[in-house]
């Protein structure tokens, strides 16, 4: 049987992060992988995490099944954390909510919803959009087709361009949005292009499913859900795929969710029934650890405080070294505007060199990054900040 395999090349991203690790040279600096790293490098414990872990496994005293729909306490604390408190869709009783294996298994459990409710469905996602938001959402049988969303001149959004195809397509199509610290672009739409793009979708009879993967690390815990609130608000139907793998730090934890937004609680239910169903099929039911930790933290006034310190820690690192990274290159490589990688929010922006210098900065530089020269910010600190920008100069130049 499995001698008719074929054998694949390893994941873009997965694959960066094992050669990275192959690397024995000292001065590597790994850009690759989304990861948050702090000024030593490391991907530590947060604190809050560690406190609500050691609280929980005191007092956990089984480890049968949670529920097929996850941990109740922690979906309802999720769905405040990215809707808001008083949010009309949760006074509405309109939102249903499914533990998911992480931001990914949330993303798959959308797709297979949006399949079962119409295997002709078409979603549309951003040009660039995350590697693996293909696979994972086409991987279910669903078409998928592109929508201009990022402007290189600019380093910013192609807004026009994005409204006009919108604008193009047929009611129920369904637009994958990012709510906040676009994955690979880091450009990001302002509060006047979310509120523009409701009015459109309204029109339009769109499906918005927005990935929410990486909230309070752009502008703010808030701020960085304006883009699902006001959709909820004002949407009959959205779904959020929610990841608390960055901002909690719980990466190989897999946590994450998926939100439901239906016009009517009944119909919010009858859609939760589906998504049990479809979790049920494709791996029965979540794992617990890593929701159990974000539940005990968000519940906790304390440990959400904490949480709310360190999330803002990570934001603001990522910001100063968003400028600090501008400040090298202009001395390093004067004849180029890296000015944009300041304006963009999140982990990620494109360097914007070719691919061969891409790969000259890897074979040569031991600087990592993905082809499409896609920077994980938060891999730079202080020590290799430096030696970044003069090995960009020296791949740009070709010296
Ligand atoms: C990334 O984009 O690097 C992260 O989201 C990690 C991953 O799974 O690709």
């Amino acid at each position: 049987m499995f001698e008719r395999l074929e054998r694949l090349s390893p994941d873009p991203i997965l694959g960066l992060m094992a050669a990275f690790r192959a690397d024995a040279d000292p001065r590597k600096v790994d850009l690759g992988v989304g990861v948050y790293r702090n000024d030593q490098g490391d991907t530590p414990i947060l604190r809050a995490v560690r406190q609500a872990e050691q609280a929980m496994l005191g007092r956990q005293t089984t480890k049968v099944y949670v529920a097929p729909a996850g941990n109740p306490g922690f979906n309802q604390a999720l769905e405040r954390l990215v809707l808001g408190d008083d949010h009309s869709t949760l006074t509405g009783g309109r939102v249903r909510t499914i533990q998911a294996p992480g931001g990914c298994g949330a993303l798959r459990l959308g797709a297979e919803l949006i399949r079962a409710a119409d295997p002709a469905a078409v979603v549309h996602v951003s040009t660039p959009t995350w590697a693996n938001h293909v696979p994972l959402l086409s991987g279910c049988g669903l078409k998928l087709e592109r929508y201009p969303y990022f402007d290189p001149a600019t380093g910013g959004v192609n807004f026009s361009a994005m409204l006009a195809a919108l604008e193009r397509l047929p009611a129920r199509a369904v637009v994958l949005l990012h709510a906040s610290c676009h994955n690979p672009t880091g450009a990001d739409l302002s509060e006047a292009q979310w509120r523009e793009l409701v009015a459109l979708f309204k029109r339009r009879g769109l499906l918005p499913f927005i990935d929410i993967a990486y909230q309070g690390l752009g502008t703010g815990v808030a701020e960085d859900a304006f883009g699902p609130r006001l959709f909820g608000a004002e949407l009959p139907e959205v779904l959020v795929a929610v990841s608390c793998s960055k901002n909690f730090g719980l990466y190989r934890e897999r946590t994450g969710a998926l939100l439901v937004i239906n016009e009517t609680p009944a119909a919010a239910e009858t859609a939760l029934t589906q998504l049990v169903r479809i979790a049920r099929t494709l791996y029965s039911m979540p794992p617990d650890h890593g929701a159990a930790i974000v539940h005990e933290i968000l519940a906790n006034e304390d440990l959400r405080a904490m949480w709310a310190e360190e999330v803002a820690a990570m934001r603001a690192r990522i910001q100063g070294l968003r400028r600090e990274a501008v400040e090298q290159l202009k001395r390093t490589c004067p004849q180029r505007d890296f000015g944009f990688i300041e304006r963009q929010r999140g982990m990620f922006s494109y360097l914007g060199v070719d691919v061969e210098q891409v790969r000259e900065l890897r074979t040569r530089h031991h600087v990592y990054m993905t082809d499409d020269s896609r920077i994980n910010i938060a891999g730079l600190h202080r020590e290799n900040l430096e030696y970044f920008a003069k090995a960009v100069a020296m791949a740009l130049t070709g010296t």
